[in-house]
């Protein structure tokens, strides 16, 4: 069984894509053991709440540093047994008091595809730069920001209405899928670090694949 500990400040729509993979199979001998949050007012509390999930609230502004902070989260991943720290919409920089004690065990998803585009409000960033394809990452957590080893990338074309909530919708879609696929490989123990980069064992067919956008047969 591989128990995992999600951290959510939001919406939690992401926490969802992995409880209904759980639910329906897709994810197996996995669970989540816990839910942590530093915000009392996140929709994917009451998510959580729905499955029966124990949610923790840490305070931030009870303490004085972000290490004393993620002090305090350490101790409840350890009290629930947490195997593998899945950050999901979790609006907190993690220190090295986490990473230490949970390494290459931290993942987080990004809607960007990494390393473009790190850090906020990112979609907008995607549109300004006039990118043609933006994404989503999921990707081991190291010290700096959003900058870990990658493990998955889904890639959407950018079209020129598209808004910040229109890319970001279609982005988001990517993330319910790519997210429970990282766990899936985690748990299977198929994810190999090699410096910088994540194999994935044992190795995919080599399809030869180009996504081009706009088509060339516009
Ligand atoms: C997602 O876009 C994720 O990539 C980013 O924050 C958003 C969280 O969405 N880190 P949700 O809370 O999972 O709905």
């Amino acid at each position: 069984m591989t128990k995992l500990a999600v951290l959510i400040s939001g919406s939690g729509s992401n926490l969802q894509s992995i409880i209904n993979s759980i639910e329906s199979g897709y994810l197996k001998d996995t669970y989540i053991a816990v839910v942590i949050t530093n915000n009392t007012e996140a929709y994917g509390i009451e998510r959580a709440r729905k499955h029966m999930i124990p949610v923790e609230y840490v305070n931030f502004k009870s303490f004085n540093t972000r290490e004393e902070y993620d002090g305090s989260v350490v101790e409840l991943l350890r009290a629930y047994h947490a195997d593998l720290v899945v950050l999901a919409g979790y609006m907190k920089v993690v220190t090295g008091v986490l990473l230490d004690a949970y390494k290459n065990r931290v993942i987080n998803i990004h809607p960007a595809l990494l390393p473009c585009f790190p850090g906020l409000h990112v979609q907008q960033q995607a549109i300004d730069h006039g990118a043609k394809f933006s994404g989503c990452t999921v990707h081991f957590v190291d010290e700096g920001v959003d900058t870990g080893p990658i493990i998955a990338q889904a890639v959407v074309p950018i079209f020129d209405d598209d808004t910040e909530e229109t890319l970001s919708k279609r982005i988001l879609k990517e993330e319910h899928k790519i997210y429970p696929l990282a766990i899936k490989l985690y748990t299977e123990k198929r994810l190999r670090l090699d410096g910088r980069r994540v194999l994935i064992e044992p190795p995919l067919n080599k399809e030869e694949a180009a996504i081009i956008n706009p088509p060339l047969n516009f």
